[in-house]
């Protein structure tokens, strides 16, 4: 996934006109949990329902919940502990989780947490409304969150909403058919699912109508996309799209400028992958290619199925079909029986393949996953030690790299005013007023802007030559040229 940093977003906008009833999602862990509370958002439009940032003016409080590591859940279980007091005072409101710690716990959390209506697995945001239909006619509380088969499963399909960004995330798979040690995605996504390409395709159309520039394909696993579609395809295997052949159709979209896709894992389908690279036009030079450690005794245990050589030789392939992508992983320390000397290795290979950046983790040991019967034996100190090891190897690595970019000149897709302009923080150019934008190797650059261009947002969702002018504290500033 996408920089599963933990994070919480909140729906933005908060009134609807006509609208009876409001509802407030917030949203914890990745990507594809932000796009799920996008359909939520979706499916109930149509009922009558408006977002609101206000939890005290909602009728309907949901919780769309990331349980990948053990803060995650915790941090969803004190959020639910502050929103209780409103259930006190409003006997019409509903409280649901959905996302991934509901499908973890389905009806056990409602016994656990008391005054709890609504559980609700990714698989059912589509019934929604019917869910609380049948709360409305009495059924006080439910949980729902089997999987659907395979062959029953249906996605919502994605309409753009009323503020579609210049960058857009697009969700082609769900689930994931891997079996890393450590992860709980499979339980709490269940088994891969690809949307069909032609709904991939009219969803990207419609966003690039209400005026989106970049798309990002999501998936757990976007490399996989198409293999479950061959199961049992029979004379029409040929037909089945590959994830090459669905970036291939995507980049055909008329208005698309650039394309990114997230995540993948190194040993599914990567060759025909890289050969893509410098070949379709709106595919943008960046690749987030998870390794989890440096060490093949661990990615033994962590079950990955590759070992450092081969993760290597992926790496040297696309920088040879690609010479100036970016790269960026996702490591994991601490992970059961990791030594020094192992961890040691995983220090090694940053130093060797110098991403641009990475996301790192200390393991969390998660219910049901084959590595807790492994036992979470790294001490908190120790893992912490290392992650600060890892972080500091990086920082040193990402700085260089960051001040290489002085002089240069770039392409920027400019997607709003800069978050240092919307803080007021002066920054290069002296005033406020600065666009953000992002190079096609993922960097963002904040470029000063007249005072009018500002206001009348000028620059867009347009792409725009930069010359980096001034590299601070890992921020970069440029100046059109
Ligand atoms: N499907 C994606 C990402 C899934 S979760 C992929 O394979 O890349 C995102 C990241 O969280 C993983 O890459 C891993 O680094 C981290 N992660 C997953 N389970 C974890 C656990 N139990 N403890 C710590 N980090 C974990
Ligand atoms: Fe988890 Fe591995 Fe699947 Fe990624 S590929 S979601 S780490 S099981
Ligand atoms: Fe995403 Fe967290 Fe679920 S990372 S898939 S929301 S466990």
């Amino acid at each position: 996934m996408v920089a599963v940093e933990l994070k919480q977003s909140e729906n933005g906008v908060s009134t609807a006109p006509g609208a009876t009833r409001f509802v407030h999602v917030q949203t914890f862990g990745c990507q594809m949990n932000v796009n799920d509370t996008d359909r939520i958002m979706q499916v109930l439009a149509p009922h009558g329902w408006a977002p609101t940032d206000d939890p005290a003016q909602a009728q309907l409080i949901l919780l769309n919940t990331c349980s990948v590591r053990d803060k995650a859940e915790q941090k969803m279980l004190s959020q639910l502990g502050r929103l209780r007091p409103l259930k006190e005072h409003n006997d019409e409101l509903v409280l649901g989780v959905a996302g991934c710690v509901a499908q973890q716990e389905g009806a056990a959390l409602l016994d656990k947490v008391p005054y709890l209506d609504l559980v609700m697995g990714p698989d059912h945001i589509g019934e929604l409304p019917t869910l609380l239909e049948r709360m409305q006619r009495g059924e006080r509380r439910i949980a729902e969150t089997e999987f659907y088969k395979r062959k029953d499963f249906r996605f919502v399909e994605a309409e753009p909403r009323d503020e579609t960004r210049v960058s857009e995330f697009v969700t082609i798979m769900k689930g994931c058919d891997r079996v890393c040690s450590y992860c709980i995605v499979p339980f709490t996504r269940g088994r891969e699912v690809s949307k069909p390409r032609e709904m991939v395709v009219r969803e990207v159309e419609r966003l690039v109508a209400a005026g989106a520039r970049e798309v990002t394909l999501l998936g757990q696993n976007v490399n996989s996309y198409g293999k479950d579609l061959q199961e049992g395809a029979g004379p029409l295997a040929s037909r089945v799209p590959t994830f090459s052949e669905l970036l291939t159709a995507v980049d055909a979209v008329p208005g698309l400028e650039r394309l990114r896709f997230t995540t993948s894992h190194p040993m599914d389908a990567i060759d025909d992958l890289i050969d893509l690279f410098g070949r379709l036009r709106t595919l943008c030079e960046f690749f987030h290619l998870p390794v989890q450690a440096g060490n093949d005794r661990i990615l033994d245990e962590m079950r990955r199925f590759y070992t450092v050589a081969d993760y290597r030789d992926k790496v040297h392939k696309l920088r040879a079909r690609c010479p100036e992508i970016a790269l960026s992983t996702d490591i994991i320390v601490g992970f059961p029986g990791e030594t020094d000397a192992e961890f040691e290795d995983t220090l090694r290979l940053l130093e060797e393949v110098r991403y641009d950046s990475i996301f790192a983790f200390k393991y969390s040991e998660r219910p049901g996953t084959r590595a807790e019967k492994l036992g979470d034996n790294v001490p908190e100190a120790v893992k912490k030690a290392r992650l600060s090891r890892v972080l500091a190897v990086q920082d040193a690595i990402t700085r260089d790299k960051m001040q290489a970019m002085h002089g240069q000149v770039v392409e920027i897709l400019v997607e709003g005013p800069s978050q240092r302009a919307a803080r007021g923080t002066a920054g290069q150019g002296g005033g406020g007023f600065q666009m953000m934008g992002r190079t096609r190797t993922n960097l963002i650059v904040n470029v000063p802007v007249p005072f009018g261009d500002f206001w009348n947002k000028r620059w867009v969702g347009k792409l725009a030559r930069v010359e980096i002018v001034e590299v601070k504290a890992n921020t970069l500033f440029g100046r059109f040229v």
